[in-house]
């Protein structure tokens, strides 16, 4: 039986979907009412519990052998994380698939680059198996600014020509399902990326062409992008993080691409193109 945390978001939505088809038992853990409900509509089995409570997560996990260990960007993400695989290790789980983050590094200028090290670090010896998957960014995050990508035609960002190897986050989840339904991924640690490094006016440019219609680009001095991002709801250590980011990215240090979903996958990973496309709707004007 595998236990999933995070089953309601980006990765872990689609990693449940995954599970499914391939017809693995799932627990998925579920913090609201709401995100029960979410994950019983998809026909998977939902157990309540709070990743702010750990005693409530060994309980959860009773009888699951395997663990997929995701959660949100959050000042306890580390305390979470770490309790989440102490709990694991005291229910009697075997392996613990945890979603890391491309340049997990203790040194690094990336606050959540430093976050994911100590987690990372806390499972490698934790004695558990463990498998690492370290994704580049999700090209997801390209759906946050929809809205005035929808209305104006403009798209914000700070990271000038910068290239990143952003990947598809259903790749991510495709790439967990595989690790965690098939032996031999003990003890590895994968960075996951696209198969081409993008930036954003290339990102804009692919966009125009499947909407339809032109998209614009537009490179903002990073206090004005941060003004946008606060602006919109976003918590301050969010938006110094995603700054931070763009700044690793405008600088060329994020052009990485990694061959990881080809060889775990068998096939290659999705383009930004091919994103584009299944996203084409939610970026047209509504
Ligand atoms: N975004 C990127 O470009 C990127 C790139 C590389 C790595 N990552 C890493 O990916 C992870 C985020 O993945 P994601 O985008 O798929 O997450 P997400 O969409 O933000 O989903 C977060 C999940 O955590 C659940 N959750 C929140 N608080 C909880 C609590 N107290 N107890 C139990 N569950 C809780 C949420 O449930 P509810 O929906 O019910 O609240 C939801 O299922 C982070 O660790 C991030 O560092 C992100």
């Amino acid at each position: 039986m595998i236990f999933v945390t995070g089953g309601t978001g980006t990765v872990g939505s689609a990693l449940l979907s995954k599970l499914r088809q391939r017809g693995a038992r799932v627990r998925a853990l579920a913090h609201s009412a709401d995100g029960r409900a979410m994950i019983e509509r998809a026909q998977g089995e939902a157990v309540p519990g709070d990743l702010d409570r750990p005693e409530s997560l060994q309980t959860a996990m009773a009888g699951c052998d395997r663990m997929f260990l995701l959660s949100r960007a959050h000042l306890d993400q580390p305390a979470r994380e770490i309790a989440a695989i102490d709990a694991a290790r005291r229910a009697g789980v075997k392996h613990v698939v945890a979603l890391s983050i491309m340049g997990a590094d203790a040194n690094s200028t990336a606050v959540f680059a430093r976050w994911h090290a100590e987690i990372d670090d806390h499972l490698v010896r934790s004695g558990l198996d463990y498998t690492i998957l370290r994704p580049a960014g999700f090209m997801q995050t390209h759906l946050w600014p929809v809205r005035t990508v929808r209305s104006q035609g403009r798209w914000f960002g700070m990271s000038g020509d910068g290239a990143a190897g952003f990947i598809d986050a259903d790749d991510v989840a495709a790439v967990a399902a595989e690790v965690l339904t098939s032996p031999g991924h003990e003890g590895s640690l994968y960075e996951l990326t696209g198969p081409a490094a993008t930036s954003m006016p290339e990102a804009a440019a692919v966009l125009s062409d499947v909407i339809g219609r032109p998209v614009t680009y537009v490179d903002l001095p990073a206090e004005e992008f941060r003004a946008r991002l606060t602006g919109g709801g976003i918590p301050d250590f969010v938006a110094d993080a995603v700054v931070n980011l763009y700044q690793v990215i405008r600088a060329g240090h994020a052009a990485t691409v990694t061959n990881s979903v080809q060889e775990v996958l068998g096939r290659p990973a999705r383009s930004y193109r091919e994103f584009a496309e299944t996203h084409k709707t939610a970026f047209r004007t509504m």
